[in-house]
């Protein structure tokens, strides 16, 4: 196992939501953490040597049938736990306290009185503001245990084991609602645990450069790149590791952005010294397109041409052993690979743009460890253009599920247009870096306007900006209002085919992000 892996903290996730935050905020920290399933084997846990052990959150009752199995010994190792929400229920249950259903929950914020202010409250004001989600309370404290917090409820909010090696919280410290959660955090991860801050952007990039080197060796890697953050980051990772055994291709569909294609390609080849190939096969998209007007049929194509365009071009450019891709940790946990939950299907139109799993290649995927932030460091460190690494996620099938209804060439132009002036302006009035993802649609449905003393017949466009934080959820973004007038001036001025312009403000759910 690699140097700043060693030593990191496991998170067993009983199911809850919050279980990728809590991994997260750890790594905030610059200490490795990895979610494991609840039942994961006592042997595997000590094979990866972890510092520190986090009992996550979860649904259950502990009492209950279906409370998650999980192996007990793990209580009696010799290893700090801290047990949250959940997490504390299981703790106090398995040390002879007592957990019971009063109908008394607490949702949302409450505040906590701290009884003492060492250990995991050390620093922690007297009281401050916490983020609760659970019916079930302690109502015995377990002997060799005392409570450190209580909720304003009167609840036991947090509690330590005398032997300073358990801790529990009632609350949710890895929620940015809970005010001084990142201080609970840091005293369990250094004071107590006594990890070490290895896991860095540099520490990684290092690392994985030997790691890769020993992988490759002699042989060739071919790497798709589509102009988003994930594959860029891979092929200069790979490239900085191999150089030019390191192949790029970057297959344009036609249905990039405005000049994207050829202005990532500039960016890595001249910027980054990377081998990579533009493959401009747009004509075939758009004649296969032709005539489609079901998102599902759009997709459909667009994804299958994408596999057929790029097995041709590997066979063109000759032989290659590995295939790299920018799977990214939160890939493997939802697909429940490193979970070893059975594999839950992420939705089919999420593989569009990818490639099928039976190719010739094995494949190598030096992401997949990483969070789509900790991707972003690291293109940093690998001197990728902030460009680059601060651009807001693309789906594979482009701006195909961005036209509604027919693809055309011309309806590509227009969209192409405004998007353009969209994104621009939203980097000259320093919004984009607020958005998680920003785009422009085509609404062909023509609708009246006065442009002059003219009357205008033309197309509809749609802006649309979410915030979000895994593009699971969103919201819509509250744009100030006077950046938005500018865009829509920006827009009907200067695009020839749109006259009107609509915000989206629908959050997701019910919405979706993409309206295709
Ligand atoms: P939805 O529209 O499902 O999108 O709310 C959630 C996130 O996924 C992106 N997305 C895709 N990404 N291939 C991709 O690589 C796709 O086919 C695809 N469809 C949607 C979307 O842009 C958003 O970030």
């Amino acid at each position: 196992m690699k140097k700043s892996k060693t030593g990191g903290v496991l998170i067993l996730d009983f199911g809850s939501q919050y279980t990728q935050l809590i991994a997260r905020r750890v790594r905030e920290n610059n200490v490795y953490s990895e979610i494991l399933p609840s039942n994961v084997s006592l042997n595997l846990i000590l094979s990866k040597n972890p510092k520190a052990i986090i009992l996550s959150g979860g649904p259950a009752s502990v009492f209950s049938q279906d409370a998650p199995i999980f192996d007990r010994e793990i209580l009696n190792i010799n290893i700090p736990i801290l047990g949250i929400c959940y997490g504390l229920q299981l703790l106090v249950h398995h040390s002879g306290g007592t957990v019971d259903s009063t109908g008394e929950g607490e949702y949302g914020f409450a505040t906590i009185k701290t009884v003492t202010k060492k250990g995991i409250t050390k620093n922690m004001a007297r009281s401050s503001k916490v983020w609760m989600s659970h019916m079930d309370q302690v109502t015995i404290v377990p002997d060799d245990w005392e409570v450190v917090a209580y909720s304003s409820n009167n609840i036991v909010a947090a509690m330590a084991s005398n032997d300073h090696l358990r801790f529990a919280t009632q609350f949710h410290p890895e929620v940015s609602h809970t005010e001084e959660g990142h201080i609970l955090l840091d005293n369990f991860l250094f004071n107590i645990s006594e990890c070490e801050k290895n896991w860095t952007a540099d520490n990684f990039v290092n690392e994985e450069i030997v790691s890769l080197k020993n992988k490759i060796g002699n042989d060739r890697i071919l790497v798709g790149v589509s102009g988003g953050v994930d594959s860029t980051v891979v092929a200069s990772l790979i490239n900085k590791a191999v150089g030019n055994k390191c192949f790029a291709v970057l297959i344009d569909h036609g249905l990039l952005r405005k000049n994207e294609a050829k202005d990532c390609v500039n960016a890595l080849k001249q910027g980054l010294g990377m081998n990579i190939h533009l493959y401009d096969e747009s004509e075939l998209f758009f004649s296969r397109l032709k005539g489609i007007k079901d998102p599902e049929q759009k997709r459909k194509i667009i994804g299958d041409q994408f596999i057929k365009s790029f097995d041709r071009i590997a066979s063109e450019v000759g032989k290659f052993k590995f295939l790299g891709q920018g799977t990214l940790y939160p890939d493997i946990i939802e697909s429940g690979i490193s979970a070893g939950k059975s594999a839950h299907v992420i939705k089919s139109h999420h593989n569009v743009g990818g490639l099928p799993e039976k190719m010739n290649f094995d494949l190598i995927e030096p992401l997949k460890d990483l969070f789509k932030d900790e991707v972003r460091e690291v293109g940093s460190e690998l001197n990728i253009p902030d460009d680059l690494t601060k651009r807001h996620p693309f789906p594979g099938p482009g701006l195909g599920v961005r036209i509604i209804g027919e693809i055309t060439k011309k309806r590509v132009s227009i969209l192409q247009d405004a998007d353009e002036i969209f994104i621009n302006l939203l980097k000259e009035e320093k919004e984009y870096d607020n958005i998680w993802q920003a785009f422009a649609v085509l609404i062909p449905v023509k609708t009246v306007g006065v442009m002059g003393d003219q009357r205008t017949y033309e197309n509809l466009i749609a802006l649309r900006a979410v915030t979000s934080l895994d593009g699971m959820t969103a919201d819509w973004y509250r744009m100030p209002s006077e950046v938005l007038s500018k865009i829509s001036n920006k827009i009907v001025n200067n695009v020839s085919g749109v006259n009107r312009v609509v915000y989206d403000i629908t959050s997701k759910p019910p919405g979706t992000i993409e309206w295709e």
